[in-house]
């Protein structure tokens, strides 16, 4: 149990500022540009200090348990948190002071790496049956219903990567290959010739590929192909002898050669440890350390340290692994689970959150969890704020707390991302807040902030006439009605040269209407469908919602243009 967390910073206090306007309804994805020195920030040093006074708290009590906490902008080259923690008990012949190169293992954060060499190798199509790149499954199927066996040909690649295959979990905790009570236990005797040969743990033979092809086939389906997520490791490992057969190179090799290599992380292995064991934290009774998990190193395996894991991250947000639209694609969800706040990706575990700002508009987290013998990590992505974030903890108190390092994760994000907010706020503030305009033309641009999302915008006028006033009448059906709240600028991503890309949109599509709306229907947010309204203006090829900054090289707006009225106002006063 963690102590309680209480946010101590000033942002909270705008919380309760907007609300009584009506909720914004921003579109996803950053809602201002993210601040590109979040380590000069006062805000977030305050947030810093006070993530490490919860540090020290967190771990006061741990005999023989490590915790490493690194967080970094991937526009800095230093991180912004390098948090550890190095206990009293741990093996003599480990690392003694735990730092942010100390390796411990990472469990299924691995698969991470595993699907992301899939996502490399261009001749694997996504869509594909698995059956195409391991045609033995089909072969080694035993026949049965559909109750019992498992329809190859309807898994795809995609599925296993996503956990939507319905195929069983493991290989490796059969207890019919282990000396038990089970006949005892009301358990049948196992049948002779064809139970588990292969499990690796307690001394028993390691699974390789030839066993999993052979023998998990006989596993019954959990559920068909694509009705729910149902995490499986055996579907990394199946991922694993997919891109060996698709590329005819090892995993490790493919791994070396893409990811690891190019990116330095050399502390980052697969198959063997650390070829010193001085550069690792290993708890006393860990089982797992220089173990191969065989045929699973690829759900599982792998070795890396805090200064790897930030590195891999920031790599990762910067496009330098796979390109900038299949890295976009990559941070998707793809299925739902049954958590509200929780979604999966490829093998991404999403998280939802709408406690981390003071908007309180929803952000996304993109995590993968590992957990192998005491070690239990997690590595998370906060796209919208640029951040990297990796959490590794090994020992008997990190292994009893409930969901620890997920724990951490949030402690984490509840400190730095609010902070990481404010400061993006306050840079926003400097850079685009104020007056624009054009005397040759008569027009106006006033842009403001409030405790709402990005930039308020507190008047349009244009060539003398007020066109935010009059918005709604840009239209084939004009209509009269006020515009439905707040017009907020938000970026749109799109950038050229010193140029970027924003767009307007009200807070609601019906401010009058929405609260009605919302309190009837039966979903959350029913009437945050701002997706689906915006660019319904054109005018001459172009929407009356873009607008596009003039930027100086230090970020600065110095012109701000809405596109579809042809006029470039200078910024006049901050
Ligand atoms: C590459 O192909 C050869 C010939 O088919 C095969 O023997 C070898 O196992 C393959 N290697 C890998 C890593 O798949
Ligand atoms: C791993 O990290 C240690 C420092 O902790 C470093 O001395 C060593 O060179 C690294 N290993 C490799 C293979 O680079
Ligand atoms: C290691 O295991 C032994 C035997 O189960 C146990 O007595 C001991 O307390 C354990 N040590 C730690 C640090 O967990
Ligand atoms: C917008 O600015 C123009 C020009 O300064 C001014 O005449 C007009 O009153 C302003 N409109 C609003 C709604 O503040
Ligand atoms: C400029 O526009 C304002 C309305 O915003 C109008 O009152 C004023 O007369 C216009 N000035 C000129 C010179 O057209
Ligand atoms: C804005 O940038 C574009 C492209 O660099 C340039 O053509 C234009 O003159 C600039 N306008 C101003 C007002 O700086
Ligand atoms: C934008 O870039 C262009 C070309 O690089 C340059 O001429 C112009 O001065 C820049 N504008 C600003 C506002 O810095």
């Amino acid at each position: 149990m963690l102590p309680p967390f209480t946010p101590a910073l000033a942002t909270w206090a705008a919380f309760a500022f907007f609300l009584v306007n009506g909720k914004p309804c921003p579109p996803l994805g950053p809602v201002l540009p993210t601040t590109q020195q979040p380590s000069r920030d006062a805000t977030v040093a305050d947030a810093v200090k006070a993530l490490k006074d919860r540090f020290a708290l967190i771990t006061a009590g741990f005999e023989g348990s490590a915790v490493s906490i690194g967080v970094q902008s991937i526009h800095e080259n230093n991180p912004l948190v390098d948090l550890h923690f190095t206990p009293d008990k741990k093996l003599q012949r480990g690392s003694q002071t735990v730092t942010a190169n100390s390796v411990y293992r990472i469990g299924s954060a691995t698969k991470l790496f595993t699907v992301l060499a899939v996502l490399q190798q261009e001749n694997i199509n996504l869509e594909d049956p698995v059956t195409k790149y391991l045609p033995s499954l089909l072969a080694n199927q035993p026949r049965g219903s559909d109750i019992e066996a498992v329809k190859w040909n309807e898994v795809t690649v995609g599925a296993l990567a996503s956990h939507v295959a319905g195929i069983g979990r493991d290989m490796a905790f059969d207890i019919a290959i282990f000396p038990g009570p089970w006949d005892d236990m009301g358990l049948p005797p196992v049948k002779s010739n064809s139970g588990p040969r292969c499990s690796g743990l307690g001394g028993t033979k390691t699974c390789n590929a030839g066993d999993l092809l052979s023998q998990f086939t006989k596993r019954h389906p959990q559920y068909a192909p694509f009705s729910a997520p149902f995490y499986s490791n055996v579907g990394t490992s199946l991922l694993g002898l997919v891109v060996e057969a698709a590329s005819n190179k090892t995993l490790d090799q493919l791994m070396h050669e893409n990811i690891l290599g190019p990116l330095g992380m050399s502390n980052t292995t697969l198959i063997q440890g650390p070829s010193s064991d001085q550069w690792a934290f290993i708890p006393v009774n860990e089982s797992t350390w220089g173990l191969s998990l065989g045929v699973s190193d690829s759900a599982g395996g792998m070795y890396s340290n805090t200064a790897d894991m930030l590195k891999f991250g920031t790599a990762l947000l910067k496009y330098d692994l796979l390109g900038e639209a299949k890295t976009r694609k990559w941070l998707k969800p793809h299925v739902f689970t049954s958590s509200a706040g929780q979604f999966l990706g490829a093998p991404w575990e999403i998280e939802r959150s709408d406690r981390l700002t003071s908007d309180g508009r929803l952000v996304e987290i993109y995590t993968k969890a590992g957990d192998l013998g005491l070690y239990h990590s997690m590595f998370a992505l906060v796209p919208d704020y640029d951040l990297v974030i990796s959490v590794m903890t090994a020992g008997p108190e990190a292994s009893a707390a409930f969901f620890f390092s997920a724990n951490i994760v949030s402690q984490v994000l509840k400190a730095i991302v609010p902070a990481v907010d404010q400061a993006s706020r306050n840079v926003a503030k400097a850079n685009f807040v104020g007056t624009y305009s054009d005397s040759s033309t008569n027009s106006t641009v006033v842009l403001d902030m409030d405790g709402g999302p990005g930039l308020v915008l507190a008047n349009w006028t244009i060539r003398g006439f007020d066109v935010l006033a009059n918005f709604p009448k840009y239209s084939v059906t004009p209509s009269s009605k006020a515009i439905p709240g707040l017009a907020r600028l938000y970026p749109s991503g799109l950038q050229a040269a010193n140029q970027t890309g924003w767009r307007m949109v009200f807070d609601q599509v019906s401010e009058s209407e929405g609260q009605k709306f919302d309190a009837e229907v039966v979903m959350q947010d029913g009437s945050c469908v701002n997706w689906g309204t915006m660019d319904r203006f054109n005018y001459d090829f172009v929407g009356l919602e873009e607008f596009v900054f003039n930027l100086s090289l230090d970020g600065v707006a110095a012109s701000i243009n809405p596109r579809a009225f042809d006029v470039m106002l200078r910024r006049v006063s901050n």
